[in-house]
């Protein structure tokens, strides 16, 4: 079995010898790899949809590891128990409903690693993680194909607050494909300033945030040169 970049990224931030819950887990790959791996013991893969959990239970009978993976239907945590997991990992999907999923499972602030990836809305989810006790100790960037993704390791704790550009692209440790993800994410913030200029009604406030946010981008990819 082979997991794209995006998840071996993912997979990469797992401990040796953990329980994982993957929420949103639709084929159950990254579950699944890891126990072909011998690098998780067991795991819990849930989602919200049938048609997904069907897929994850075709994938684990396939792969013969039915007995080592619970099956869940449920929305977000609220069909995991604190203590069940080490790890839970929440990947593709947007970040408000990542946000709106941990809110409703305030004990994965304790003892609990979160590997989180989401898809868009990232400066509301590193808001959210900050003013609700988490902290974002590590952020890896990968790229499949033209995508390139961020994956937030995340525990409970106290964080420092994040500049807005902070909040668009994470703290700035240099790390392999740093320079092209501020490169890429800039084109974002460009592009959404370009969209209020081009408005027949231009929110003053957002576009300053915007300009505010390009520069702290620009800032730190000058960091990043010396
Ligand atoms: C794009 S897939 C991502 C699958 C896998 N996690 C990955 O990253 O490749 C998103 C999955 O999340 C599930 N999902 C969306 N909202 C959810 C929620 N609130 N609780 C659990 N699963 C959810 C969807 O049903 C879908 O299977």
């Amino acid at each position: 079995m082979e997991l794209t970049p995006r998840l071996h990224t993912i997979a990469q931030q797992v401990p040796q010898g953990a329980v994982l819950a993957d929420v949103g887990t639709d084929h159950a790959l990254l579950p699944v790899w890891l126990l072909l791996e011998g690098r998780i013991p067991s795991a819990i893969a849930s989602d919200l949809r049938e048609g997904p959990l069907s897929r994850a239970r075709e994938t684990v009978e396939q792969h013969g590891v039915a007995e080592r993976v619970s099956l869940r239907l449920c929305d977000g945590l609220s069909g995991i128990q604190a203590g069940e997991a080490d790890v839970v990992s929440i990947a593709g999907m947007g970040g408000e409903t990542i946000a709106a999923i941990l809110e409703q499972a305030p004990w994965t602030r304790e003892n609990t690693l979160l590997l989180l990836q989401p898809m868009t809305s990232f400066p509301d989810l590193r808001q959210w993680l900050q003013g609700n006790g988490y902290t974002v100790e590590q952020e890896t960037i990968c790229q499949e194909g033209s995508r390139m993704y961020t994956i937030l390791t995340v525990r409970g704790g106290q964080d420092s607050p994040m500049t807005p550009a902070e909040l668009w692209v994470g703290r700035n440790r240099p790390q392999p494909l740093r320079r092209e993800y501020l490169s890429m994410m800039k084109g974002k913030v460009r592009r959404a300033l370009e969209g209020q200029r081009a408005s027949a009604n231009p929110d003053q406030s957002t576009m300053e945030q915007l300009e505010e946010v390009l520069g702290g981008i620009e800032d730190m990819e000058k960091e990043l040169k010396v």
